[in-house]
């Protein structure tokens, strides 16, 4: 069964004993991220926040902070079972269909319509049960998370935007920078699609409508981060995780529809042009991303349940909770890489890369040059684009152990072959080059050698035991007393 919205959710984590109820004062300037953040260090539990200093809304924090978790929130007991399903969608796809991996993602979409994933639009939704005659964000507890934070930030929103040109949805997870009780920044990076549907809007000289949700079920929170190409809508897409349709509600004012059963949404607009300085902001990367101009988000309308639970989660120095949102697209973007690299094994974003600056690849090597052809492919690939390193290993190395994937890229690696320089766009966060959102990439090709690779040595063997006397050592451990 889908959870049906956050409040599910959180009473089957206190019914596991992954919920903390914290019923002691604490602030909302930094002390929340110091406790969340120990707590998310240590593998520990989901935190709700019961009593904030000068707020009676409680915050919800750390809802996706272990692997087991994210698994449990996305309803599956491991997070691969996901890409599996969703392997086995898009392999239906296959055969006469057409082969693009955009046209796969369609019909990926149409079997979910047929599935009834589709999302609805119900009357009386409860996320409308209070409306607040004059807007204002004053009541929520919105953290200052890091203490050079250029002020409080939503950590957690779904931001929904519609192109307007083709009507297509979009949600994504942006953060929001509180300016005052009417507005805030609207943090999309060039390449999302937030930012896709304001750049048309500007071009059109037109204001565009933006409604943020706070605190969905877990698995439509999820999907707001999960990048899906154009096309694809994320509230169907969580349909197809829930296996259960997301109910919506029709926003009050402005055209565009919300998951029905969340805590709180803000409905607003951007208007063409405008700009605001936003941030600093203690970032995912472990750094603080600078401030920098970002459009002005509106506020004209807020709309709750009765006692809405405030939802947030804090990013930083890895590992942090975001890392797991990631493992979850991961594991699920894996089978849709190989319809268009099928001589991919595994994948692996380590925590320490965050996202875009690691990408390990194992790969089942057949010919010369097979292993710049994935790097090169990953670099055309949805939001892999951005990649800044690519280290391609053999299918037999586990790309999740660090130290083996260390181990093998040291003694494989010949520096003048086996780097592969080159440069394309790059993530909104990086730091490293002298021009933003564009430069330098490293491949790093650690598969081993042969003669068809111009290599005219032989390679050597892994050192492995022979199996008898394995099996001999295995029979007489007990007696060994070791
Ligand atoms: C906790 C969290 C916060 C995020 N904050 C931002 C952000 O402020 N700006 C941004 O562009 N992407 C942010 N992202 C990444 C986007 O949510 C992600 O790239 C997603 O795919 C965007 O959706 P889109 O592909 O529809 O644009 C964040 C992700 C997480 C997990």
């Amino acid at each position: 069964m889908a959870f049906r919205d956050l409040r599910d959710y959180l009473a089957f984590l206190s019914r596991r004993g992954e919920l903390k109820r914290v019923r002691l004062p604490v602030s909302r300037e930094l002390e929340i991220t110091e406790i969340a953040d120990r707590v998310v260090k240590r593998g520990g539990p989901a935190l709700l926040f019961e009593n904030v200093e000068g707020f009676s809304v409680p915050v919800a924090i750390n809802l996706f902070g272990s692997e087991a978790r994210t698994a449990a929130a996305l309803g599956v007991e491991r997070l691969d079972e996901l890409g599996e399903r969703i392997a086995k969608y898009m392999g239906l796809a296959q055969g006469p269909l057409p082969g693009s991996l955009l046209d796969k993602f369609k019909v990926l979409g149409q079997l979910a319509e047929l599935a009834s994933f589709a999302p609805k639009v119900i009357d009386n939704p409860p996320c409308q049960e209070m409306v607040l005659e004059q807007p204002s964000l004053a009541s929520f507890p919105v953290l200052k998370c890091w203490p050079q934070d250029g002020g409080h930030f939503i950590t957690l929103p779904l931001v929904v935007t519609r192109d307007p040109v083709t009507g297509q949805r979009n949600v994504g997870m942006y953060r929001l920078q509180v300016f005052d009780e009417r507005t805030t920044g609207m943090h999309w990076h060039l390449h999302k699609g937030g930012a896709a549907h304001y750049r048309r809007s500007e071009a059109e000289a037109r204001r565009l409508s933006v409604a943020v949700a706070l605190g969905a079920d877990p698995a439509t929170i999820y999907a707001g981060s999960a990048p899906l190409p154009p096309g694809l809508d994320e509230f169907l897409f969580a349909g197809l995780l829930r296996r259960e349709k997301v109910e919506l509600a029709r926003c009050r004012t402005v055209d565009l529809e919300v998951p029905a059963r969340s805590e709180i949404v803000l409905e607003g607009y951007v208007d063409p042009l405008e700009r605001r300085v936003e941030g600093p902001f203690g970032d995912h990367t472990g750094y603080y991303s600078p401030a920098d101009e970002y459009p002005v988000f509106h506020l004209t309308c807020v709309t709750q349940r009765h006692e809405p639970v405030y939802p947030a989660t804090i990013v930083g120095r890895p590992v942090m909770e975001d890392y797991y949102l990631g493992k979850a697209t991961e594991r699920l973007f894996l089978p849709i890489i190989r319809f268009v690299l099928p001589e991919i094994v595994d994948i692996a974003m380590p925590a320490e890369g965050v996202f875009h600056n690691l990408v390990v690849v194992s790969i089942r090597k057949e010919y010369p040059g097979q292993p710049h052809k994935v790097m090169h492919g990953l670099w055309g690939l949805m939001l892999l684009a951005l990649s800044k390193t690519i280290v391609v290993v053999d299918a037999d190395v586990n790309v999740h152990d660090p130290s083996e994937v260390a181990w093998r890229v040291l003694n494989n690696v010949e520096p003048r072959r086996d780097l592969v320089h080159a440069e394309g766009p790059l993530d909104a966060l990086d730091h490293s080059s002298p021009q933003a959102h564009f430069g330098g990439k490293l491949g790093i090709d650690a598969t081993r050698k042969g003669p068809a690779d111009g290599h005219p040595r032989a390679w050597p063997e892994d050192i492995v035991m022979a199996p008898e006397i394995v099996a001999l050592v295995d029979r007489k451990w007990p007696e060994l007393g070791l």
